[in-house]
């Protein structure tokens, strides 16, 4: 357990988050450095010599911090803008294990992206191939692709982040993937390596990602067939994670043999992606709790994060529990809310706490992931800080924005 009370005190493996808090403030984010490589060690050493890449999805924590320590370990990245680019090569990230998916590249993303030499573009549509065959064509480059394909398969998950779904924006449906990887040997400048999918986000029950795969691979051993040399799978982001106790998630060991058996067989390199179950459960946001009040039918704990802060419960209604950063007795059945002017500016409702106060320090846990990436400056609220605890050893890897961060640039 990454986050756990050690004499009544909420540590983050060998520190104290009451020190953090006292001398960063609050709100502020919290990460464990050891949690987060161990969770993409898992990945990593499950697939054992099958030839693989975990590429570490960076939309769920760009932190650049973060970033340098999953480079350091080896880590490829899979990224979906220029500004995750730019941000991986900072941090020192290798261009040869980037993928680079999403619906909607830009001529000048998809141009830095050449330049950089990335490894593979998860193209979405056939429009975007004919863009990148241009690009490279100027600049005198061959690009590899895969195409995404949708595999029309649903991930029992939230809507908002289910992907693999005929009607969703997402992909090209399975049955056209033929067609389109024939037409694209008309691209001189393209070369099709492999096939991608993606069918959601916060999946528990990994069956859906087998069929998945099984449906791709069925893909692949045809498009082989038609002599096209396909070499790699890539089958998206990685687990879900217990976010409530009881949330029952699988190991990370489990899912990956289930996949390895598959790829095997069929002599590809495996990519997968995740973010979530790198870096979830390897971070918390610590807030304060500013007031306690009472409405004739309910009690609210006010703190100081808000729905800017952490938008998943606005969002999608998702659970974090919430702890006391010091042990307390006695209970409260409350919602939690932020100072944010939205009745949906809420982090829990009906949530059975133990009785805090005003001063309290509170841990919101799983919050590693689209936590700090999904903040804004909604309210005018500076975002908050970030802190990296590495073992004993804690430092802040981004600074609260000031006031006058809030008006750069106008
Ligand atoms: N690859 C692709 C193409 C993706 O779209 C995503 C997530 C991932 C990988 C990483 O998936 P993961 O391993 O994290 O499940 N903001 C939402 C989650 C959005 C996920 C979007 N795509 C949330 O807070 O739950």
């Amino acid at each position: 357990m990454t986050f756990r009370y050690q004499n009544d005190n909420l540590f983050c493996d060998g520190t104290d988050l009451a020190t953090i808090a006292s001398s960063v403030g609050t709100p502020c984010y919290v990460y464990s450095a050891d949690a987060i490589l161990e969770a993409w060690r898992a990945y990593d050493a499950a697939f054992g010599d099958l030839s693989h890449l975990v590429c570490y999805a960076v939309k769920a924590n760009s932190n650049l911090a973060i970033l340098k320590l999953l480079a350091e370990a080896g880590s490829g990245f899979d990224i979906v803008s220029g500004g995750e680019l730019f941000r991986v090569l900072k941090a020192g990230g290798d261009p040869k294990k980037i993928v680079f998916s999403g619906v909607g590249k830009t001529e000048g993303e998809i141009e830095l992206a050449l330049q950089s030499g990335i490894g593979t573009f998860n193209c979405e549509s056939e429009g975007e191939l004919a863009v990148i065959d241009a690009v490279a064509g100027r600049l005198g480059l061959t690009a590899e692709f895969s195409l995404r394909v949708n595999p029309d398969v649903n991930a029992d998950t939230h809507p908002y982040i289910s992907t693999g779904l005929r009607d969703h924006k997402f992909g090209i449906d399975i049955t056209d993937a033929p067609a389109i990887y024939g037409r694209a040997r008309a691209f001189q400048n393209l070369r099709a390596a492999g096939v991608s999918c993606h069918i959601g986000s916060q999946i528990l029950d990994y069956s859906p990602i087998l069929e998945a795969a099984d449906k791709v691979l069925t893909l692949i051993e045809n498009l082989q067939k038609d002599g096209h040399a396909i070499r790699h799978i890539d089958l998206g982001g990685g687990l879900g994670i217990a976010y409530k106790d009881g949330d029952d998630a699988p190991s990370i060991a489990t899912f990956i043999a289930d996949l390895r058996g598959r790829v095997e067989r069929a002599g590809l390199t495996i990519t997968i992606e995740p973010g979530r179950s790198i870096v979830g459960n390897a971070g918390a946001l610590l807030t304060k709790v500013l007031y306690l009040k009472q409405s004739p039918s309910k009690h609210f704990v006010v703190i100081d994060a808000a729905m800017n802060d952490l938008i998943r419960p606005a969002l999608y209604k998702a659970h974090h529990n919430i702890r006391p950063l010091k042990t307390t007795g006695g209970s409260l059945v409350a919602d939690v809310v932020g100072p944010v002017c939205e009745t949906g500016d809420f982090l829990a409702r009906d949530r059975e706490l133990p009785a805090v106060k005003p001063g309290d320090l509170l841990a919101v846990e799983s919050a590693g992931a689209y936590g700090f990436v999904q903040a804004s400056n909604y309210n005018s609220r500076p975002r908050p800080a970030e802190v990296l605890v590495e073992g004993e050893t804690w430092r802040v890897v981004r600074a609260r924005e000031t006031w006058e961060d809030l008006i750069r640039g106008e």
